[in-house]
């Protein structure tokens, strides 16, 4: 079973505060990208459950994202583990805010649903990926979608207007659950206008929602990572992007582009000035 894992960026995210469960509830319009992972899953005789990936360093047994899915979707059928390869080859940046590890576990859950003879609906799938994450259920469903609550209530939206997006993943990682502590304590200089961007994907205007682009996290991120992802944004912004921000808790930063030739630019411009640099487009 092949099966490709689309990246997401944040369109708008708005941390709304924290719960007593110790997660924070959040507001934000999620949207896929065709940059992706692409998995292979294949049923072994072992018994054993193992994840490779072209990145050495991710972890090859249940600790991964992939694996926890897999064991979930078990669970839930009422069913003992099988033995089961999963072969990754991971494009999306890792620790990037662009739900790598998410949209993985979500193609697990797909490809195995895929294969039941009464396949479950998506929106069943998607809890189903509440227990591994909280972008999970998003990355089942994909497409535009406002996300609320810890992530998994989900609001279909009209898909934003075709678009180039180019996008910097810089050096460095951030720790999502130490910048989710962290915000906690910052004072926000500005929320993002969520119903502004939803009006306008109702109406079709990519420049409309390209400059509501906003995501609060930018705020709670250290100085100096800071000052990075906004240089990204000018940069991306002087070249002709209609809006320019960061995705998820970061860091990398994006920009949506109606013309390939400026977004082709604009990726030239960013290469050489360090980072991982992809231009894509929506899905
Ligand atoms: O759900 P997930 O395991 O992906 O979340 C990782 C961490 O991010 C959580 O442990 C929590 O610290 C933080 N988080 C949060 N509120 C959310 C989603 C994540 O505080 N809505």
């Amino acid at each position: 079973m092949e099966v490709r894992a689309n990246a997401k960026l944040n369109l708008t995210l708005d941390v709304l505060g924290k719960r007593p469960d110790g997660y924070h509830d959040l507001r934000m319009i999620m949207q896929s990208v065709e940059l992706a992972d692409v998995l292979n899953l294949e049923y072994n005789e072992t018994g054993e459950l193992r994840v490779c990936t072209n990145l050495h360093f991710l972890p090859n047994n249940d600790k991964n994202l992939a694996a926890q899915a897999a064991l979930r979707w078990w669970e839930a059928r009422g069913e003992k583990p099988r033995g089961l390869d999963i072969a990754i080859e991971k494009r999306i940046p890792v620790c990037a805010g662009m739900a790598g590890g998410s949209s993985d576990a979500a193609a697990v859950l797909r490809a195995l649903n895929a294969r039941e003879r009464s396949p479950l609906s998506p929106a069943e799938v998607a809890r189903i990926g509440e227990r591994v994450g909280s972008d999970v259920p998003y990355c089942v469903i994909g497409g535009t979608a406002l996300a609320e609550g810890r992530g998994e209530l989900l609001t279909h939206l009209p898909p934003l207007p075709h678009c180039w997006v180019v996008l910097c993943k810089p050096e460095f990682s951030i720790s999502t659950p130490a910048l989710f502590a962290k915000i906690d304590s910052v004072r926000l200089r500005c929320r993002p206008d969520t119903q502004g961007a939803i009006d306008a994907l109702e109406a079709g205007d990519l420049t409309g929602v390209a400059r509501r682009l906003y995501n609060v996290f930018e705020d709670a991120l250290p100085d100096r990572q800071r000052a990075r992802v906004s240089d990204i944004k000018n940069v991306l912004i002087q070249c002709g992007a209609l809006g320019a921000s960061m995705s998820g808790t970061g860091p990398t930063a994006f920009g949506l582009f109606d013309s390939e030739d400026r977004a082709l630019e604009a990726q030239a411009r960013l290469t050489g000035l360090g980072g991982e640099i992809f231009l894509t487009q929506t899905v």
